[in-house]
């Protein structure tokens, strides 16, 4: 089967059950969930441990602009565009992802600059009339859904000439990968896809996660001009310190420099990050 297509057929109810059952990052603070302290915590921890992504969004920079978000989880990109000055719009499939964003938009007095809308971006026009946004923006989404080029079409027609996508899926050539392999003592090549689905998230067993090398991604973004695409991202904390919420590095990582990190970060990064603009 083609690995772009392998989860084709998976029904977007195992993707929305799955992710209904344990929101993205919902477990990044042990405060009382909801809460202003609850969401400082999941935001501090979110940004500690993937420093890459405010540095991806450039969240200041679309004040008084129009962004489009898919998949906004329980809102910490969401929080930060409206926190910025954007008017932010955004999807999502999860109805408890979606209920956790709205709260947070409220607890933060947000609401007025943020929209919410619960469904499937793979029936995006169905949900959003058509409109032009300034920035369609996507982080760790679209690889969840079991036809992902179908919303890669769809966001198009939500962009002008002088619209941006910012967009990370998964990158199939990672250290996760080699990660996943030891853990699994797994060395059968024909099964990385099988491997990375099941262990892409904190919790195991996704329904749908494809991953993306450069040829996949040309595909994936057909009537797209690619302006830049990077690797980043590899976790090098202790998995179980992490889970008490300490942060000591693997054995693996303890004695690489930032700079070396930085480097192979570049090659082996779990993070595909993508600016494009219409073709
Ligand atoms: C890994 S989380 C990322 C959430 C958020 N972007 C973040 O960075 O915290 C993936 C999110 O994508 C959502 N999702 C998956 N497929 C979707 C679809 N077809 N339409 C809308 N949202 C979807 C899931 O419900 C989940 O909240």
């Amino acid at each position: 089967m083609d690995p772009d297509q392998l989860f084709a057929t998976v029904p977007i109810a195992a993707v929305r059950n799955f992710w209904d059952a344990r929101p993205c990052n919902i477990r990044h603070s042990t405060k009382e969930v909801g809460t202003r302290e609850y969401f400082d915590e999941v935001e501090q921890r979110k940004y500690f441990v993937e420093p890459h992504i405010p540095r991806f969004a450039e969240f200041p920079r679309w004040a008084g602009r129009t962004v489009l978000e898919i998949g906004c989880g329980i809102g910490t990109d969401t929080i930060n565009f409206a926190r910025h000055g954007a008017q932010v719009t955004a999807i999502e499939l999860s109805e408890r992802s979606a209920a956790l964003a709205r709260r947070r938009a409220d607890v933060y007095g947000l609401t007025d600059r943020i929209t919410i809308h619960v469904g499937n971006a793979e029936e995006l026009p169905d949900i959003l009339p058509v409109r032009p946004f300034d920035l369609v923006y996507s982080f760790g989404v679209i690889h969840h859904s079991p036809q992902p080029w179908r919303i890669a079409a769809h966001l198009r027609r939500y962009m002008t000439a002088a619209s941006e996508l910012r967009l990370m899926v998964y990158s199939r050539v990672s250290y996760k990968l080699f990660r996943i392999m030891r853990e699994e003592n797994a060395w059968d090549m024909s099964r990385i896809d099988e491997l990375l689905a099941r262990n892409s998230e904190a919790q195991v067993g996704s329904p749908v996660t494809y991953t993306y090398t450069d040829a996949s991604l040309r595909q994936l973004l057909d009537g797209y001009r690619v302006l830049e695409r990077r690797k980043a991202h590899i976790f090098t904390w202790d998995v179980d310190a992490y889970r008490r919420y300490e942060y000591r590095k693997a054995p693996e990582w303890a004695n690489v420099s930032s700079a070396e990190l930085a480097d192979l970060e570049t090659e082996l990064g779990w993070h595909l990050l993508v600016r494009a603009v219409l073709s």
